[in-house]
């Protein structure tokens, strides 16, 4: 009934304050006496990196590459994280779905004919928490964190609530993505009358970068109480240049390379990731082959050189959507995994890009190398609220979602004044 209160922004800004007053006087009322109140809890949004959500298909395909596959689904199925679909044989049909396909007229890219691909939960933590539906163990991903908040008094998908979206792209092909996310933290924030701390893994602070790069000043100021930067990768990742080469099995041994580059390579987020040239040496060597040798200067001429083009034009889409590194404008925690060897340069025989390389190793989390987390440090002294870096030694790059002292550090951001 009272809907088209929220269609013109000054009755929205009439609410928010009478919601404020509303809830400034809350307090009083549930503590009487000289007890001393329980600190307010910010409402969560959590923001997954790259992989760190489900994604649901639904098929209905004009052709399949091998018979086994699946041509047409009445219902929309896991295509991500499904195990089962990544076995020998079956991952032919999965690469086949969860592919994009390049436009060079439009720079963007869309699913294969027939396959249709839906982000699960938006709102909801369960998208996020498990990667793998069946609550595998192998794919557990935020749900330390969230049953953390739990016990400490949160209620899932009410005051802490998960911004799925899908990795596959980059911010530019997300629009509706960010404003559904803006929507959600004003609501948030309204509901519980003040404003909402983020808390984003990998990539996911990337995507929470450019968004609040495009919020004014005034909107994050009433917002947004902090940012939990976890593993950000802000200067790129090496790893990715030997994904978009050779491909990247992550050490299982029953998933091919070479087959798995197929997909890995046609997201745009892989190549919006590779290493940036604001933050890494521009005479180091990343790959290194017996005729060429590449440093941030010749993505160029190495997208050329694999065959693959298309990344080029990806990488020219997506290059400066955060490679200014623009101060977010809120209150940032940076925690970032040390003392795990990270990939930092490739070396290939004469049989580039059709092979495993040679791994130079680095410090960082295991994923992100360390040089590219600290960046954030760059912000300190550049905007008026606080940044504050935390070395978190000896995590790994996912493990670093379940250990104590990230927790126990949230806790700390969650319930300071
Ligand atoms: C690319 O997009 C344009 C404009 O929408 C369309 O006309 C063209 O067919 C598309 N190209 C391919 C290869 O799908
Ligand atoms: C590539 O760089 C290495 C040093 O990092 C150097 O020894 C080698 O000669 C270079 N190769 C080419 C082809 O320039
Ligand atoms: C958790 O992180 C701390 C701080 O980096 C580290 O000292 C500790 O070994 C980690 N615990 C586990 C179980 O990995």
């Amino acid at each position: 009934m009272a809907g088209w209160h929220w269609e013109t922004a000054s009755s929205v800004g009439f609410l928010l304050l009478l919601l404020s007053a509303l809830s400034s006087g809350r307090p009083q009322e549930k503590c009487p006496g000289d007890k001393s109140c329980p600190p307010p809890r910010p409402p969560v949004v959590l923001i997954p990196g790259d992989l760190g959500n489900q994604l649901e298909a639904k098929l209905d395909k004009p052709s399949v590459v091998h018979y086994i596959c699946y041509k047409k689904t009445d219902v929309y199925f896991t295509l991500w994280l499904n195990l089962e679909l990544l076995v020998p044989v079956a991952i032919d049909c999965w690469i086949d779905n969860i592919r994009l396909i390049y436009n060079r007229t439009t720079h963007s890219t869309e699913a294969p004919p027939g396959v249709d691909i839906r982000v699960p939960g938006f709102g909801k933590t369960f998208s996020l928490e498990y990667l793998d539906p069946s609550k595998r163990s192998v794919g557990m991903y935020f749900f330390s964190i969230v049953q953390a908040m739990v016990e400490w008094g949160y209620t899932r998908d009410d005051d802490v609530r998960g911004a799925p979206y899908d990795w596959r792209k980059a911010p530019n092909e997300n629009k509706k993505y960010f404003l559904a996310l803006q929507q959600m933290i004003e609501e948030m924030a309204e509901k519980a009358g003040g404003p909402v701390v983020l808390i984003a893994h990998s990539m996911g602070n990337m995507y929470t970068l450019y968004f609040l790069n495009q919020q004014p000043q005034a909107w994050k100021d009433k917002y947004i109480k902090a940012f939990v930067c976890l593993g950000p990768p802000w200067a790129g990742v090496a790893k990715t240049l030997r994904v978009v080469a050779s491909g990247d099995n992550n050490r299982i041994p029953v998933i091919s390379s070479l087959k798995i580059r197929a997909q890995q390579r046609t997201a745009v987020s892989t190549n919006w990731l590779l290493p940036y040239a604001h933050s890494w040496p521009k005479d180091q060597v990343l790959v290194q082959t017996p005729k060429t040798n590449y440093t941030v200067q010749d993505y160029q001429r190495l997208y050329s050189d694999i065959g693959f083009e298309d990344g080029w034009l990806m990488r020219q889409d997506t290059e400066s959507l955060v490679d200014d590194l623009t101060p977010p404008g809120v209150e940032v925690h940076c925690l970032y995994g040390t003392g795990i060897p990270t990939s930092e340069s490739f070396q290939y025989s004469d049989k580039f890009p059709d092979v495993e390389p040679t791994v130079v190793y680095g410090d960082g989390d295991g994923t992100v190398n360390l040089h590219s987390a600290v960046q954030c440090r760059r912000w300190a002294g550049k905007q008026k609220q606080p940044v504050t870096l935390k070395e978190l030694p000896g995590n790994e790059h996912v493990n670093m979602l379940l250990n104590f002292t990230t927790v126990a550090y949230i806790k700390t951001v969650l319930f300071s004044p």
